[in-house]
Order: structure tokens, then sequence, then C-alpha cells
């Protein structure tokens, strides 16, 4: 054991160890690039073809990574995409970046993590490093991960090395790229958080070591329970302090001046994104089997869930005082992304939005300078014209480059749920917080 550890050790520290990442997605593709940065060869592994053609061919594929970077991923053969699985023979480290939605029952969708561990099984070599990065319930590393891979009567700890890492990449937040963010690691032994920390120290400033894969785990899953419980309070207090006449986004600027014991958190149309709505009903579904609840989380998830409907009637009472109903009016939905400056349209409010406003008869379309067609819509043009052909618009992305402005001046009416038109001086339309 001891000769495979200082192997692949040195193989790290010499940057001559082949790294796989299985799954090039938001997570996977910004991974491989650090690597290749690093020095490493890096070979991402994908079930779909046509991303591994479009990695191979340099294309952009994420709005939020430019050209040049993908161009820098494939050139000097450092960086390579295939679907021929059995190449995972060849890898030192592999990190698996697939996947982890929620089923139709709402519960852990643990399939793909099944299928990528099932291929490096079949793969598998002495002296491997493999990592999980995708988002999951603490114990799946240990409970899935590992007895996959021991069917092939090698031994964890032993002949190949297993860890969990999670993935904190917040895609389009220039501030915080990979190599920035603190990488939380745990081990199946000392030697496997050891191993890893060592290949994240080549990516990234600072590696946090914690004493198992299931605080690891948990980790992530606290990062973002913590977001969607903070989200949801922020959208109940918006709509009960809307009642008293209060404006939330005045009263969280306020807030935000203590420069202790408090952190802003902004409402909005509701949860989007793969992290927010999915991720802490992993936990509230594990919490089951101890026969416990999650209770902050399951009460989020429902407030946060229930503000699609608040902004589909807010637009329906906002028409209504212009003497118009839902059924037959024309509203421009500005923004799909289910946040701002990323083509990430996942489980966005917006799309939830124009469902319900389509189901009471609106004909809806969208304006996402990221997103240029969405299932028969094409993204509407910002311009004078085509904004004066709506009676409603609804601000659900608060995208930096959209021409904010020019709606104010060209709209009638502006339901704003980002708090955008108050940056615009003296808009000629009826603005509607919302
Ligand atoms: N997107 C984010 O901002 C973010 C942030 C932190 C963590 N995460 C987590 O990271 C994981 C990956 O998320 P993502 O956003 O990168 O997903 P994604 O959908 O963008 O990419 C996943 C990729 O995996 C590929 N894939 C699926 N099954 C595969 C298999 N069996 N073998 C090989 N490739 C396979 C898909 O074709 C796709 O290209 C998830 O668990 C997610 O929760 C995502």
């Amino acid at each position: 054991m001891k000769a495979l550890i200082n192997e692949l050790s040195n193989k790290i520290k010499t940057r001559n160890a082949q790294i796989g990442i299985i799954g090039m997605g938001y997570v996977g593709i910004p991974l491989g690039l650090e690597f290749v940065k690093s020095g490493f060869s890096v070979t991402g592994f994908d079930k779909d073809k046509k991303r591994v053609d479009d990695l191979n061919d340099g294309k952009q594929i994420m709005k939020h990574i430019s050209s040049d970077l993908m161009t820098e991923f494939i050139s000097e053969d450092k960086g390579k995409a295939t679907a021929d699985f059995t190449k995972i023979k060849n890898m030192d480290c592999l990190i698996i970046c697939v996947p982890t939605p929620l089923d139709e029952h709402e519960q852990p969708d643990m399939t793909y993590i099944e299928s990528a561990t099932n291929e490096i099984s079949r793969n598998l070599s002495k002296g491997q490093l493999i990592i999980l990065e995708s988002t999951t319930y603490p114990g799946t590393t240990r409970e899935i991960i590992k007895p996959l891979l021991e069917k092939t009567g090698l031994k964890t700890g032993d002949d190949f090395f297993l860890a969990y890492s999670p993935e904190r990449e917040d895609p389009g937040n220039k501030k915080f790229s990979v190599s920035k963010i603190p990488k939380v690691i745990g081990g199946y032994t000392d030697n496997c958080l050891q191993l890893t920390s060592e290949l994240y120290e080549t990516i990234v400033s600072e590696t946090v070591k914690v004493s198992s894969m299931e605080a690891a785990e948990s980790t992530k899953l606290m990062e973002n329970i913590f977001r969607a419980v903070n989200i949801a309070m922020v959208n109940e207090l918006k709509l009960i302090l809307d009642r008293m006449g209060v404006n939330i986004w005045e009263v969280i600027d306020a807030a935000k001046t203590k420069p202790f014991g408090f952190m802003p958190f902004y409402p909005g149309p509701g949860m989007g994104g793969h992290c927010i709505p999915i991720d802490p009903f992993y936990l509230s579904w594990k919490a089951k089997e101890f026969n416990t609840e999650a209770r902050f989380i399951e009460l989020a998830g429902e407030i946060n869930r229930k503000m699609t409907e608040h902004i589909a009637h807010r637009v329906g009472k906002a028409l209504n005082d212009d003497k118009k109903s839902i059924n037959g009016s024309k509203i421009l939905v500005v923004g799909l992304a289910y946040k701002k400056d990323i083509d990430d349209i996942r489980e966005s409010p917006a799309i939830k939005i124009i469902d319900l406003l389509t189901y009471k008869g609106a004909n809806m379309d969208y304006h996402d300078q990221f997103v240029k067609t969405f299932r028969d819509l094409k993204s509407i043009d910002l311009t004078a014209d085509n904004i004066k052909e709506y009676d409603a618009v609804l601000i659900t992305t608060d995208h930096t480059k959209t021409n904010y402005d020019l709606i104010g001046k060209y709209a009638s009416l502006i339901v704003d749920t980002r708090n955008v038109m108050s940056h615009v001086e003296e808009p000629k339309a009826r603005i509607v917080m919302a």
C-alpha cells in the first residue's frame, strides 16, 4: 500500500497524474480547466456524445466560460473528452461530477452516481484515487460508491483510495472562481484524505480536511440549506412588509449596515437552479431513515415554492388595476435564467411563472440575452417598439447588461421581482414591486 501511495503522491507533485473527470457539465468543465492550467493532462468522460464532440472542437458550451478558455482546454493536448469509458483504466485520479436530481417522487435520484461508479468499477485499477464531488446526502460515498467499487475484489484504502469533496462552484461569479474557493475534503482513510488534499492543493488556495466523508457531504448540504432557509425567511418577510406598505429592499439595505450578526439575503420570484430547490431535500429524505424530520427544510421549500404563485398573482392584480385581465394580455418576461449573468434555466422560477400565466390565458414572450430559444419561443429583442407591444413587463432575472432604462421608458407596466427598477431614473412606466 505504501508503494501505491508514494507513487500517486509523486505523480501528483510532478503533475504526471492523469486526471479523469466523469461528467463534463457546469462543475466538471471549470474543474477540468483548473487542472489543465495547473499542468495536468485531463480527460473528461461524458455519456453525451455531442458534449464530447463540442469539447474536443473547443466549442463554447456555457456562456459564462469564454471560448478562449475552452480552446485552452484542448490546446497542447492537455485536455480532451471521450465517451469511451475503458480509458478510465489509464487514469490516476477520477473525479465524479454527475447530476444528483430528485426523482418524480421528490426523492434522491442516485442513478447517475451509480452509473458513473459502475463505469469506474468495470475499469478500476490498483492505486487509483476516486473522488465524488456531486452534491448528495451523508453516507452516499460509503454506502453506494464503496460497495460498487469493491465488487472488483479490490479494497478501499488498501488497493484504491476514496474521498468526498463537494463542489462549491458559483457559475458566473467573477469574484470567486474554483481556485479561490477553499475545498472541503473527507477521506475514507487518512491516506485517502491526504492524497486528495495533495491533489486539490495543486488547484485551490486552501483545503479544509474534515474527519469523515459524511462530514464533508453534510457541509455542502448545510451551506445550501442555510441559503434556502434564509431566502425563504426574506421572501416571507417581503409578503408581510408589503401588506404594511414597507419596502423590503430598503429594510435589507438598512439592516446590512450593521457590521456584525447580519448577512443580507434578497427576495425573488422563487427558487431556481440545481442547488437550492433540490439539495436540501437530500437531507430531509435521509433524516427520515433516522426517524427524524427536517422541518426548517420543508417549510423553506414550501414558502419558496409558493413565490411563483405569488408573483403570478401580483401580475394579475397589477393588470387588473389597469382594467385588464391576464386572459388575453401580452406579457414579456425579462430573464429566463434562474440567476443573473448565466444561461442556466434549470428549475427557473421564470418558467413556472410563464406556465402559470399561460394557463390563465396570457400571451407570453420572454427576453434573455443568455437564452436565445426556449421551447417554441425565441428571445425577443429589447427595442422600444417591441417593449411597447406588451401590457406588462415582468422582470424575473437581474442580468447586469439588460437595458432597464429602455424598459422603464417604453413599458406601460413593470412588475419588478429584483428591485432593478429602483436604479432607473424617472421611469415612465408604472412600477409594481413584487
Ligand atoms: N451547477 C452548479 O452550480 C453546482 C454547484 C455545486 C455543486 N453542483 C453539483 O455538481 C453535480 C453536477 O452538477 P452540474 O451542474 O455540473 O451538472 P450538469 O448537468 O451541468 O453536468 C453533468 C454532466 O454529466 C454527464 N453525465 C450524466 N451521467 C453521466 C455518466 N453516468 N457518466 C458520465 N457523464 C455523465 C451529463 O451528460 C452532463 O454533461 C451535481 O451533484 C450538482 O448538485 C452543481
